[in-house]
């Protein structure tokens, strides 16, 4: 373990959040992913995964080189993900001289790579002379053994790095992309970890469909047919149906239903990156409004419509140093918290055995370094953390749903400092929030008190309510909708904002309305989420005499 990383404290406390176990096979419940309940209602299992790839040129997980398989695994569960988008060539499958005869050792030695093989003949000595299924197998058995979901993603057809418009694997009919192919792949995968491993709790059926060939009839009739292939072998697992343009398009299913045979198992998954558009050319505030909005339009109305929604793929550049990532990743943030959506993130690798002939190539888009021995960014994986657990779904109705305000930009909630002051703390043990119609903001647990903006550069307090007119009211500023602002009692407008030297919640002008790109709205971010989870109880700092407990808002 010493040459392992270093759990941190706060990374042990969310193994013991997250480390509960669901009964499978999984299912759905109008939008949510809910285990079997077991004759009752199921309760929610929000997916919270990492990619593990294992579809490159060499078709085996990567990373094995450097770590024992097991070690791998345990690092996954430590970094507070309870599942892995577990991605496999077409094929692996149907290609039975490749799968089913080429070894680990043959496959790595096919493209010169000998380091890679001394490397796995000293962490993983086992599976080096396994035929690539058995490999593939092995280590979907060895996340079961860690209590980790797996989703099987078919990534690609030929091994390799994914994905052009014109690279034969795009859309059904290119060259590597026969249906008939296909469904037989999706078939056998199915079967293969059919009654045996419950662990498996979904299918992707294909990766980022694109390119010139794509269109809407043909998506109908193959999603279709690959969707009741997979479901007749394999009844338990969930299955996960991609869209259009790289994964970002499911607009279509507004006008027309996606109609299968089966019930509760269908899941859309989407994908969403930074590098898809200009997060630097325009006013960000405006960025996020339209982004947002924009995957509302393509994918996230089907939430509305009773379907979970699974963002399979996104991710940054762990370096922290990509201003167009880090912009992207608050405004994903806000959305992923206030949808409380099931997701993946791109990606687990910290190297590649070889990516387009880079051998041992670094990954930027890494959680774990080139060594695949230690977290490559604690600081943006903290902030991941706050989105792993659920925040409301069947079986999570602790309490009445009420509000937290998450501050996206730093993964934190507005928490207690004391009895009249707020900061920025632990989404674990977040402050709640009842919104009144007159737009008072007031603590859901001791009422009596609500929030009061005091002048530009001030800490925000709470303050006892004996009327509504010692409030501020609040409201919603800006093309994002996540700056708060009220007005002073000298009538200045300000907006919540964070104090970066005590993390301290103040008020100050409110910054990037409108206007230049190079401003920087996100420290005034927040966003208002519901949620029906119990905190990790404290008391409350003021002990409510039952006289006051009626409520005072409406
Ligand atoms: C799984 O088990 C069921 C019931 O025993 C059986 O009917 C089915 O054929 C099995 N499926 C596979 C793919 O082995
Ligand atoms: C991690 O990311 C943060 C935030 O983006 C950045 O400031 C920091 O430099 C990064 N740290 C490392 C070790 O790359
Ligand atoms: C990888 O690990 C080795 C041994 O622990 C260490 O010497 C080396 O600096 C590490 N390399 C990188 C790029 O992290």
């Amino acid at each position: 373990m010493e040459r392992f990383f270093i759990i941190s404290v706060f990374l042990l406390h969310l193994l013991v959040i997250t480390n509960i176990s669901f009964a499978f096979p999984l299912s759905t419940d109008t939008r949510w992913i809910v285990d079997d309940g077991d004759g009752n209602r199921g309760r929610r299992v929000k997916l919270t995964c990492v990619n593990w790839p294992s579809h490159l040129e060499t078709a085996v997980a990567e990373g094995l080189s450097k770590q024992p398989l097991d070690l791998i695994s345990e690092e996954i569960v430590s970094m507070g993900f309870n599942c892995v988008r577990l991605t496999w060539p077409l094929y692996l499958a149907t290609d039975e001289s490749f799968s089913g005869v080429m070894t680990v050792r043959q496959s790595l030695r096919k493209f010169g790579l000998s380091e890679a093989v001394s490397g796995f003949q000293a962490n993983n000595p086992s599976i080096l002379d396994l035929p690539l299924i058995k490999a593939f197998q092995e280590v979907a058995s060895s996340l079961g053994n860690h209590r980790l979901m797996v989703i099987l993603d078919n990534h690609i057809s030929k091994p390799g790095w994914c994905c052009s418009d014109n690279d034969g694997n795009g859309f059904f009919g290119d060259k590597d992309l026969n249906p008939n192919l296909w469904i037989k792949g999706l078939t056998k995968m199915a079967s293969i970890f059919a009654n045996v491993s419950s662990n498996v709790v979904g299918m992707s059926l294909r990766n980022e469909l694109r390119g010139p060939k794509q269109n809407i009839k043909d998506w109908y009739k193959y999603m279709r047919l690959g969707a009741e292939a997979v479901h007749s072998v394999n009844p338990d697992v969930l299955v996960i149906v991609s869209g259009l343009n790289y994964d970002a398009d499911l607009s279509f299913l507004r006008d027309r239903p996606f109609e299968v045979s089966f019930k509760r198992k269908l899941v859309f998954e989407i994908h969403w990156y930074g590098f898809w558009s200009s997060w630097e050319g325009d006013n960000l505030n405006k960025i996020c409004g339209r982004e947002t909005e924009k995957i509302m339009k393509m994918s996230g109305f089907l939430l509305e419509k009773g379907f979970p929604l699974f963002v399979s793929e996104f991710g940054i550049d762990q370096r922290g140093s990509n201003v167009n990532d880090n912009r992207f990743l608050s405004c994903f943030m806000a959305l992923a918290a206030d949808l409380d959506i099931d997701w993946a993130l791109w990606t687990l690798a910290g190297s590649y055995y070889v990516r387009d002939k880079r051998i041992d190539s670094d990954e930027s888009y890494g959680v774990l370094d080139w060594n695949w021995s230690s977290v490559r960014n604690s600081t943006i994986l903290q902030m991941i953390s706050a989105i792993q657990p659920p925040f409301q779904g069947p079986g999570l109705m602790e309490t009445q749903p009420k509000k937290i305000i998450f501050h996206p930009s730093s993964g934190l909630c507005i928490v207690r400092k004391s009895l009249f002051q707020l900061k920025l703390g632990s989404c674990d043990r977040p402050e709640s929030f009842r919104v009144s119609s007159h737009r008072v903001l007031s603590l859901s647990e001791e009422r009596i008190l609500c929030l009061k903006a005091y002048e530009k550069g001030k800490s925000v307090k709470l303050r006892l309510f004996f009327s509504e007119t010692r409030c501020s009211k609040w409201k919603l500023l800006s093309e994002s909708k996540m700056q708060l602002s009220s007005i002073t009692k000298n009538g200045v407008s300000v907006c919540l904002d964070v104090d970066s030297d005590t993390n301290n919640i103040v008020t100050n002008k409110c910054k990037c309305l409108e206007g230049k790109a190079i401003c920087d709205p996100k420290s005034q971010w927040f966003k208002l989420v519901t949620s029906t989870r119990s905190r990790i109880k404290h008391k409350p700092f003021l002990q409510i005499s039952p006289f006051l407990q009626q409520p005072l808002l409406v």
